[in-house]
């Protein structure tokens, strides 16, 4: 018998504290709330992905009457990039969301379950770590690939 733990590593950084690289994508990922559709959580969620060929793609949550039939900011970001610009690796992501008293959110917002899969996806095509930026008001929580944020994750069969 064996007992262990995964844990995650986060590096909380203020925003002037990120490298000029890291900033303009949470600058993209907050901008990226805009594009939200969300009659009815009134939760804007935006996302921002770093490709390798210097684009950088964007989402934002769309809701719809049929709820499930919604999709995240992520999925919308990661889906969009895969489909325009097949071939191309992520390099890095950002999340950011706008709470329901239209203020950015406090604590650092982190993608659903169903969206760590999708994009664990993309960055084993990327073949390398793709850093993901969760932004809050006042810190972003810096995490140094999408497969620390889904230990134990489903990816072969
Ligand atoms: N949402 C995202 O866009 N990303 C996440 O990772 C979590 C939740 C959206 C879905 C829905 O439109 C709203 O936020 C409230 O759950």
């Amino acid at each position: 018998m064996r007992d262990f733990e995964i844990t995650v590593p986060v590096r909380e950084k203020q925003y002037d504290e990120l490298t000029e690289r890291e900033r303009v994508l949470v600058d993209a990922a907050r901008a990226a709330t805009g594009g939200s559709y969300a009659p009815y959580s009134h939760f804007k969620v935006g996302a921002a992905i770093l490709l390798d060929n210097g684009e950088v793609v964007c989402g934002a949550n769309q809701e719809n009457a049929a709820y499930p039939s919604g999709t995240c900011a992520e999925r919308s970001a990661c889906f969009w990039a895969g489909a325009n610009f097949p071939g191309s690796k992520f390099e890095m992501i950002a999340i950011a969301a706008v709470g329901t008293d239209g203020e950015e959110c406090a604590e650092p917002t982190a993608p659903c379950g169903a969206c760590r899969q999708a994009l664990l996806e993309y960055e084993k095509l990327a073949g390398h770590p793709v850093g993901v930026l969760l932004a809050g008001r006042n810190k972003i929580y810096c995490v140094p690939s999408v497969a620390s944020l889904l230990p134990l994750a489903f990816s072969e069969f």
